[in-house]
């Protein structure tokens, strides 16, 4: 085993899957805007294929990256995924870089979740998350189609995206709701009420935006002065404060950069003190946007 591990950030529960809390998300391993191919595609596989021997088993993507350039990256690199569970989204359309429209018709989800088995490469999704509920669509019919589709075995469990808590107790009501991603680091803090609800329900919290440590990892902040005191980056600090949050916290950094990999993998081995935790959630609400 590698002495950098993803295992060293403990072991969570998603649906019948056992992952490594500390995962990886595949959004950055697609061009500018999250629009077509990567700058550097052979980075992006070598950066796929190091996961696996870094003990990271839990990988986030959606049909909507590229489109459809994160999931067949995803395929090239890692199919057929053993001990790997593969992540999509879907519910989002695209328009152009950095253009994101929700769809939440069943027929549009429908096609969204076929298509992501065609890429990749799989008969059934262990976890599809709507990436968006479309406000312009009754959520009980973006609901009832998941559900539908759960039950004839497309997908294995379900996860919501940006959500509130009273839309999670609401999709509760058609299928069980075993992750929720809402974007969630040390400075933006938004979703309190829903981390402490899925801790409450043993749901897997996906923060997304991890990194986005923001004024505090400026030089002479908290984050950077604990970071020297540790031997650790900055971004290491961000990632063990979200892990010690809560034991549902699944942290996904994304990069494309094996270099940067290793370092946010090796963020499972730094460990805060009581102290230290309360000091930087603090700092973390002071600052927050
Ligand atoms: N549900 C949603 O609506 C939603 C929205 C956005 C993202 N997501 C998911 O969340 C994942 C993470 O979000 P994110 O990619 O926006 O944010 P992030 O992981 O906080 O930050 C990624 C950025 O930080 C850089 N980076 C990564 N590791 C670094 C390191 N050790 N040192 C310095 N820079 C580093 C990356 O560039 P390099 O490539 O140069 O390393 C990239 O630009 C995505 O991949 C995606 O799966 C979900």
């Amino acid at each position: 085993m590698s002495t950098i591990n993803a295992a060293a950030s403990g072991q969570f529960k998603l649906g019948d899957f056992t992952i490594n809390r500390l995962g990886f998300g595949a959004m950055r391993i697609t061009g500018e805007g999250i629009w077509g191919q990567p700058a550097n595609r052979e980075a992006c596989l070598a950066t796929l294929r190091r996961l696996p021997e870094l003990g990271v088993n839990f990988i986030d993507t959606a049909d909507s990256y590229g489109p459809d350039v994160s999931e067949q990256l995803i395929h090239e690199a890692l199919h057929p995924y053993k001990g790997l569970l593969i992540a999509t989204k879907g519910g989002l359309t695209r328009h152009g870089p950095n253009i994101w429209q929700p769809v939440g018709r069943p027929e549009y989800l429908r096609q969204a979740v076929l298509l992501s088995l065609r890429k990749l490469g799989v008969e059934q999704i262990g976890l599809w998350q709507l990436h968006r509920i479309d406000a312009k669509v009754p959520a009980e019919e973006q609901f009832g189609a998941i559900a539908q589709m759960q039950k004839e075995g497309l997908i294995r469990h379900v996860g919501l995206s940006e959500v509130d808590v009273s839309q999670i107790k609401a999709a509760q009501k058609f299928f069980p709701v075993v992750s929720v991603q809402n974007m969630y680091n040390l400075v933006t803090r938004s979703h309190e009420a829903v981390v402490d609800y899925c801790t409450e329900n043993n749901i897997g919290f996906i923060p997304w935006f991890p990194l986005a440590s923001g004024d505090l990892a400026k030089p002479g902040s908290l984050l950077d002065t604990l970071a020297k005191q540790k031997g650790a980056t900055p971004s290491q600090i961000a990632l063990a404060w979200i892990l010690k949050r809560s034991p549902v916290m699944l942290p996904i950094p994304g990069t494309s950069s094996v270099k940067h990999l290793e370092e946010n993998v090796a963020a499972a081995n730094v460990t805060l003190t009581d102290e230290e935790f309360a000091q930087l959630d603090q700092q973390g609400r002071k600052q927050q946007h």
